[in-house]
């Protein structure tokens, strides 16, 4: 079988810097500690006055289109996942082919568009629909074009303003990709939840608690799933597991969690026991409260052993590098993690072709999704084409009072102007707008 997957990846973050351990813990009187420890952030991305989730969309778009050398008639198809959008009937995708059809020959109308929605996992779903359409063989030889960009704001004083982030992922999906080839086994965890939504709002209503819950449980039922067509995961079958990453020390609590589970049974339980003893099993126990304890003070344990700690450093913290410099880029943030896995194991030199990962997708409200991944051939050369680092290095850096008039001018119900605090650089950005309501783009060289 032929393989498809991730061809190519590009990465466009938006313009601006809120600093959370100096900004954000300053201006609340907050410990930094519980910004780049507890949450483990340091910094949020945030769009300037001039950029939003169809400019970000369009510039990794373009980027990714002149770096591989495809006009659009290579693109069959442009999904867009985001949870930010502005319209309820007229996809993102029309508008990052508009912005695209500016500055190439030809046009994207043969090309079919749309946009999913299912919070944060909406980019992994659109992944999935260019892989079906690409394997049902109804691409006729091009490729799909998937774009994940959200600005993923909170409202003012929201327990979640401090995980806050915005930018764009675009990914090429195609036959015989230089990245990584998609496996067919999947596993869902899904349920009607009401932990995080926007009821026809723009700032979601979050119950972040729970959310922190509902993450958890679907991401193990996913797992159990996930295990049911490919068999038992084991710890050294994976050399990378990115997860959605709202900030990482969610990932954290989804790690531990994962590495008892997939070690339970296992020699490396036994290992362990020599230390910490057995996992708690829910026969011993008389009930759930004291089984519960035992398993709080058996995960606290295992956190501060050797084996998981060195497991932890190997295969999940590569992944959440950049996470940590721009917060939650919602339905861009697993594709992110994928990323900073892979340019990681390029700073380190090491030849990662033929190995797996295991790609764990979370959507609010909510759903869970875990596959597997096999690194390809071209990884290096397409990760070494990327900018990350310098696009993080030269955001500007908001004060606390710029940062107030930024999501203001974000803020769909305020009609605030305001000047640009970067100066666009051969980019699109948003030009006012039109007569129907619709926002308007330019390309500034
Ligand atoms: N030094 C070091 N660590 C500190 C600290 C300090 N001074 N103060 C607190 N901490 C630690 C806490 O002990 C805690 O650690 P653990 O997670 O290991 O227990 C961590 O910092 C966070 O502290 P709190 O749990 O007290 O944080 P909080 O309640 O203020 O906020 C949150 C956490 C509720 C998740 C909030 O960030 C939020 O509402 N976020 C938005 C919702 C969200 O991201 N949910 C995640 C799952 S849903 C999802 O993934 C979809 C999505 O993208 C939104």
């Amino acid at each position: 079988m032929t393989a498809v997957g991730i061809d190519a990846v590009e990465v466009w973050t938006g313009n601006l810097k809120l600093d959370l351990a100096e900004t954000f813990a300053e201006e609340k009187g907050k410990d930094p500690a519980y910004f780049t420890k507890g949450l483990g952030l340091r910094a949020s991305s945030l769009p300037d006055s001039y950029e939003d989730i169809v400019t970000m969309g369009a510039n990794a778009a373009k980027k990714l289109m002149d770096r591989k050398g495809l006009e659009p008639d290579d693109i069959g198809r442009i999904d867009v996942g985001t949870e930010s959008s502005f319209d309820n009937s007229k996809p993102i995708s029309t508008y990052i082919a508009g912005c695209l059809e500016q500055v190439y020959d030809g046009d994207f109308h043969h090309a079919n568009k749309g946009e999913r929605k299912f919070a944060c996992i909406a980019g992994t779903q659109s992944i999935d629909d260019a892989y079906n359409w690409i394997r049902a063989g109804r691409n006729r030889g091009r490729a799909a074009l998937v774009v994940a960009t959200d600005t993923a704001l909170y409202a003012r004083d929201d327990s979640g303003e401090a995980t806050q982030g915005a930018g764009a992922v675009a990914m090429l999906i195609d036959e015989d990709p230089s990245l990584v080839d998609l496996s067919t086994d999947q596993g869902y965890g899904s349920a009607d939840e009401t932990d995080f939504l926007k009821p026809n709002q723009q700032f979601p209503s979050v119950d972040g608690k729970r959310s922190v819950q509902v993450y958890l449980a679907r991401m193990r039922e996913a797992l159990e799933d996930y295990e049911s067509v490919a068999g038992d995961v084991r710890l050294d079958d994976f050399i990378y597991a990115p997860f959605h990453t709202p900030y990482p020390g969610m990932v954290r609590k989804a790690a531990a969690l994962a590495y008892r589970h997939v070690t339970r049974d296992t020699a490396v339980e036994d290992e362990l026991a020599e230390s910490i003893g057995r996992q708690p099993r829910r026969e011993s126990f008389d009930d759930d409260g004291e089984y519960e304890e035992a398993v709080r003070e058996y995960m606290d344990a295992l956190k501060e052993t050797e084996q998981y700690q060195d497991w932890y450093a190997a295969t999940v913290d590569p992944t959440l590098t950049i996470s940590r410099d721009v917060g939650n880029w919602y339905t861009g943030s697993v594709h992110l993690a994928r990323v900073s896995a892979l340019k990681t194991a390029l700073e380190a030199g090491r030849d990662v072709a033929g190995e797996s990962m295991l790609v764990a997708s979370y959507g609010s409200g909510a759903q869970a999704e875990i596959h597997g991944e096999i690194i390809q051939d071209g990884w290096a050369d397409e990760i070494a084409a990327l900018n990350v680092d310098e696009q993080i290095a030269e955001r500007y850096d908001l004060s606390w009072s710029e940062y107030e008039l930024v999501h203001d001018r974000h803020n769909h119900e305020m009609d605030s102007e305001l000047e640009e605090f970067t100066t666009p650089d051969a980019e699109f950005v948003f030009d006012g707008w039109g007569r129907m309501g619709e926002r308007k783009y330019t390309y500034v060289e």
